[in-house]
């Protein structure tokens, strides 16, 4: 039986959760710790607490077994389960729910807080691409996997905030632990499926909007999206649009371009008159 990963999360008991954590905590570049380093850490006398705890996370497909000796790693999941448990203990999710979408880098859950509002929390996970893998292996001089993942999920974190502290439109943040970053829940729709016939839509605004959260990142929070698309766009029915996805924020020009390049097109495809110098200085603080 395959269980979801709120099951999992509901059978993960204090042991094996400080268990996960060790793993986690002493990972070398291969993300590998040995039983031995596990068992000196944990100062534990009977090895056989740990080894029924071991068997039983491999079976949840929370941590793996290196084939040639008796050492294991995190997998994705089992930082997932992480990332969950703290955000429970920190009083920002009750509950998990379903997913909702499996992204190129990761799963998008929704949940609840403790009020039962319903909220999103989004599980990063790199290095399930291959084409990323080598892009990314170049760049970041051999780091581990899971650590590339939680940098990126506090990236996204970071980013949010500083743009829902300064008034972009974007989801507000609740809280980042380890690859899970929790934000508010938008009820809408990505803005490349809104039909062309939806009269009540102002797009002139819509644009607009956008812009003033892209001038606000590029100009006080110092970075641009990086994959901005109408992919990476909601809009909820009051018509605003909301900036999701964000672990690729940097400072680039380059990547400023394509963002506002990606904008222009569709815009201009809906038939809206679009000035490309104006915007670009406009996102910039020049004019
Ligand atoms: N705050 C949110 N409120 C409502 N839905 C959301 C929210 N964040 C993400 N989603 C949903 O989850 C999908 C994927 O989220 P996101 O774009 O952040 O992840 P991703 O890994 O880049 O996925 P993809 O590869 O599909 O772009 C979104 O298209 C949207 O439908
Ligand atoms: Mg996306």
């Amino acid at each position: 039986m395959r269980l979801s990963l709120a099951e999992k999360a509901s059978l993960v008991r204090p042991f094996d959760y400080i268990l996960l954590k060790t793993i986690y905590g002493l990972r070398d570049k291969s993300e590998f710790v040995s039983f031995n380093a596990l068992k000196k850490r944990l100062d534990i006398k009977d090895d056989e607490e740990l080894k029924i705890s071991l068997k039983k996370l491999s079976e949840l497909k929370l941590i793996s077994k290196k084939p040639t000796d008796l050492s294991f790693k995190l997998t994705f999941s089992g930082l997932d389960i992480l990332g969950i448990k703290l955000l429970y203990v920190n009083k920002i999710l009750n509950r998990l729910a379903e997913i909702i979408g499996i992204g190129k880098e990761s799963l998008v859950y929704y949940g609840y807080d403790f009020n039962d509002n319903k909220i999103i929390v989004k599980f990063h996970r790199v290095g399930t691409d291959s084409y990323k893998k080598v892009k990314f292996r170049k760049s970041q001089e051999k780091k581990s996997w899971l650590s590339i993942t939680v940098e990126n999920a506090k990236r996204e974190f970071e980013a949010l905030t500083c743009l829902s502290n300064e008034g972009g439109y974007v989801p507000k943040p609740l809280g980042v632990e380890y690859n899970a970053v929790a934000m508010e829940y938008i009820d809408g729709i990505e803005l490349y499926k809104i039909p062309v016939t939806n009269m009540d839509l102002n797009l002139d605004e819509i644009l607009e909007k956008i812009l003033q959260t892209m001038r606000i990142a590029y100009t006080i929070c110092h970075i641009t999206h990086g994959d901005l698309s109408p992919y990476n766009v909601l809009i909820d029915k009051n018509g605003n649009p909301y900036l999701i996805d964000w672990p690729q924020a940097t400072k680039s020009e380059e990547r400023l371009e394509k963002d506002l390049s990606n904008l222009i097109i569709f815009f201009r495809k809906k038939g809206i008159d679009v000035d490309t110098r104006k915007i670009f200085d406009y996102v910039r603080g020049v004019s």
